[in-house]
């Protein structure tokens, strides 16, 4: 394993759970995992393997269920599909697959979260299957799109920030407090918002600042062990907001600033701006925008 000269060790695993039922996009998610819904041709879960893989991540864990095969069948390699696609001189779209699949070689765990227990509960289910060192963690609901993958710019920042865990913010209207886990800022210094506590979902009128938790979080492996005493909180789930805050003492917490437009894709509102976006900058659907007088839309970022 590799120390940086800040004495901060490598971040190697990612963690994706993906366990979730998606209610908030029933009944589109009856069949078809939340994390499967595509954002034009390509599905969320697709994004935040390429954020992972791209920021040098060594093993990926995907905390699923057993209702949910399909996300596995969808990023494992398919070679009979392949095969299949290029006897029909469809090479370019079979060369894409292959580049996007995970391969049975690779470094690729699925654990089973039979219980729907909290987002906290799904983490601590991937502890035996980590390698040493702070480990990542990805929601794929929330798509963050940029020139530099949001994790790549949290893990570039995380030796230097002297904070063992490290979560991506974003200030939301204080309206929206009640959706996100909060910062109580502290200090804020360029991107990084070092904070002395974080609480889940609280009322606008309780909120410690406007700077919430989006999901992407770097996490110092004491988070396993304050996990596993974590009791239920906010909506009965074991909440991974809680068991941040009970680290915060021994190891620190900060939060970081992306460069990057983010889309809560797990909202009808968020995936329709995520895919007007993404729309907007391909050739061939930014015709059709503009045919619908809708460009406006998508100009930004
Ligand atoms: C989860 C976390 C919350 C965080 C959010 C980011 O909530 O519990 O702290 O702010 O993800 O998307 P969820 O959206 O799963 O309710």
């Amino acid at each position: 394993m590799r120390d940086d000269h800040s004495g901060f060790s490598a971040v190697r695993t990612a963690i994706f759970p993906v366990a979730g039922l998606g209610t908030r996009f029933l009944p589109a998610t009856k069949t078809t995992p939340k994390e499967l819904l595509p954002v034009l041709d390509t599905p969320l879960i697709q994004y935040a393997i390429d954020e992972a893989r791209d920021a040098g991540i060594e093993r990926l864990v995907f905390v699923s269920h057993p209702s949910k095969s399909a996300i596995e069948r969808h990023v494992m390699d398919d070679a009979a599909l392949r095969a299949t696609l290029c006897a029909k001189g469809k090479d370019g779209i079979a060369a894409r697959l292959e580049a996007d699949a995970l391969q049975p070689g690779d470094d690729v765990v699925f654990v089973m979260q039979d219980a729907p227990l909290g987002l906290g509960h799904a983490v601590l289910c991937a502890r035996n299957h980590v390698l040493p060192g702070p480990v990542a963690v990805l929601l794929p609901d929330d798509l963050i799109l940029g020139p530099q993958g949001c994790l790549s710019e949290m893990i570039a920042a995380y030796g230097q920030i002297g904070a063992g865990h490290l979560v991506a913010a974003e200030e939301v209207a204080r309206a929206a407090t009640g959706s996100y886990g909060i910062l109580d800022v502290s200090r804020r210094a360029g991107a990084v918002s070092s904070a002395r506590g974080i609480v889940e979902k609280p009322a606008p009128e309780t909120a410690p600042s406007t700077t919430a938790v989006v999901g992407r979080y770097i996490l110092d492996p004491v988070i396993f062990s304050d996990l596993s005493w974590q009791q239920a909180g906010t909506g009965g789930e074991i909440q991974l907001t809680d068991a941040i805050a009970r680290g915060i003492a021994r190891v620190g917490l900060a939060g970081f600033t992306f460069s990057g437009r983010r889309f809560d894709c797990g909202s009808k509102a968020g995936m329709l701006q995520a895919v007007l976006h993404v729309a907007g900058l391909d050739p061939e659907c930014r015709d059709v925008l503009h045919g619908f007088g809708r460009n406006r839309l998508v100009t930004a970022a």
